[in-house]
């Protein structure tokens, strides 16, 4: 993003000050309740779009050089990503060749080598196959390199390691990788992600379907009430600049700090400095930007009604090199941020809880909530396009 289009956005958060309104759609819409408890239609978003579509797994920084490794739980089974010795990042089914063990059980570390607990067989952090133990005797003529962990393909860039499991090879995952993100390739430039440090992360699973999570994040109507003993005053009520960048949308939040901006000031303006922006880059990845720091919240889908959220802080600085005061200050705005957050997945857990008590055969979205159903609408023609 250049600072001209930062600007534009200024104006037009500016434009909706001054006419006291917001992003409108042209119309209303209903949503539903089915959308978010049919567990049949559950399978089909999980098959559809988050079986399919790269995920940001991890933050760069938490590989942070050769041979460091993580081990995850994923919707394509448990993963192993480890940073090689030229750098570049693997991902591999974290399970033995041999007879199927969990290969690697810690969360994370730094090894060159993984042995399998059950029988020994050993692999270099490229995944190949290295060493079997009684080999000559017991696996004649085994052929090692093919039987090397099986990899799936993975990219880093902007900060983050995103598997692509249903890419068929390494350049298909980059081709996949590239158009899915092509709309906000600007934006996360200028969001310079890949400077950031992962300071803190903080996980938990809340009784809500996943699009429940994602629509909190799309407007700023809730700002005022739902946040009110938290960061609702510090908001302008019920604006924001609203756009959907491909299957991605972008909310840009102002603060009360835009009432001090004139047309004559706006140069000098800049937006993270007045207003918080919520890329919701699809399907899992939610990007709180504040003026120093990104909130970085994955969304992962567990079941209908369940949904597991993590929150990661990533700082500008190296955690180890924060001195005491900053520390503090980082170790404060993640309490804030938790805080914050867990009102909205809290109003979530209580909107699903209500979904099937046949008081509503839908929800309501009114013209300020248009990207809500903007979001819908991509993940149903999503639905019917692998029909
Ligand atoms: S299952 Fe891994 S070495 Fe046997
Ligand atoms: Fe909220």
């Amino acid at each position: 993003m250049h600072q001209s289009d930062e600007q534009r956005l200024l104006e037009r958060c500016l434009e909706l000050l001054q006419e006291k309104t917001t992003t409108l759609s042209s119309a209303s819409h209903a949503s539903p309740v089915e959308r978010y408890t049919d567990p049949e239609r559950f399978e089909r978003e999980m098959q559809t779009i988050h079986q399919q579509l790269p995920l940001a797994c991890l933050h760069s920084s938490e590989l942070p050089g050769p041979h460091h490794f993580r081990s995850l739980e994923t919707h394509t089974g448990a993963v192993l990503f480890t940073r090689g010795e030229d750098g570049k990042v693997n991902a591999f089914h974290n399970v033995c060749r041999h007879r199927g063990a969990r290969v690697e059980s810690r969360a994370s570390g730094c090894a060159k080598a993984f042995s399998c607990p059950y029988h020994a067989w050993r692999y270099g952090s490229d995944g190949a196959l290295v060493s079997v133990p009684f080999e000559q005797t017991c696996f004649p003529g085994l052929d090692k390199q093919a039987h090397g962990l099986s990899s799936i393909p993975c990219v880093e860039t902007h900060g983050f390691i995103w598997l692509c499991p249903a890419a068929a090879t390494q350049a298909d995952a980059e081709q996949q990788l590239k158009q899915h993100l092509a709309p906000v390739e600007g934006d996360l430039t200028w969001l310079g992600l890949d400077q950031l440090h992962v300071f803190k992360q903080h996980r938990r699973r809340w009784r809500c379907n996943w699009k429940i999570v994602t629509e909190g994040g799309l407007e700023t109507y809730h700002f005022k009430f739902a946040h009110k003993n938290s960061i609702g005053p510090y908001f302008l009520s019920n604006t924001c600049v609203t756009d959907q960048l491909g299957a991605h949308f972008r909310v840009v939040m102002p603060t009360e700090r835009l009432r001090d901006v004139t047309r004559d000031s706006l140069e000098e303006a800049r937006l993270r400095d007045i207003a918080h922006i919520v890329y919701g880059l699809a399907p899992q990845t939610t990007l709180l930007v504040q003026k120093a720091h990104v909130d970085w919240i994955q969304i992962i889908p567990v079941s209908a009604d369940e949904t597991d959220i993590v929150i990661t802080s990533l700082i500008p600085t190296p955690p180890a090199a924060l001195s005491e005061e900053a520390l503090g200050h980082w170790q404060r705005n993640m309490a804030i941020s938790i805080a914050t957050l867990d009102e909205d997945f809290e109003l979530g857990e209580s909107i699903q809880a209500g979904l099937t008590s046949g008081a509503n055969q839908s929800l309501t979205f009114g013209r300020n909530e248009g990207a809500l159903e903007a979001y819908n609408r991509w993940v149903e023609d999503r639905l019917e396009a692998t029909r």
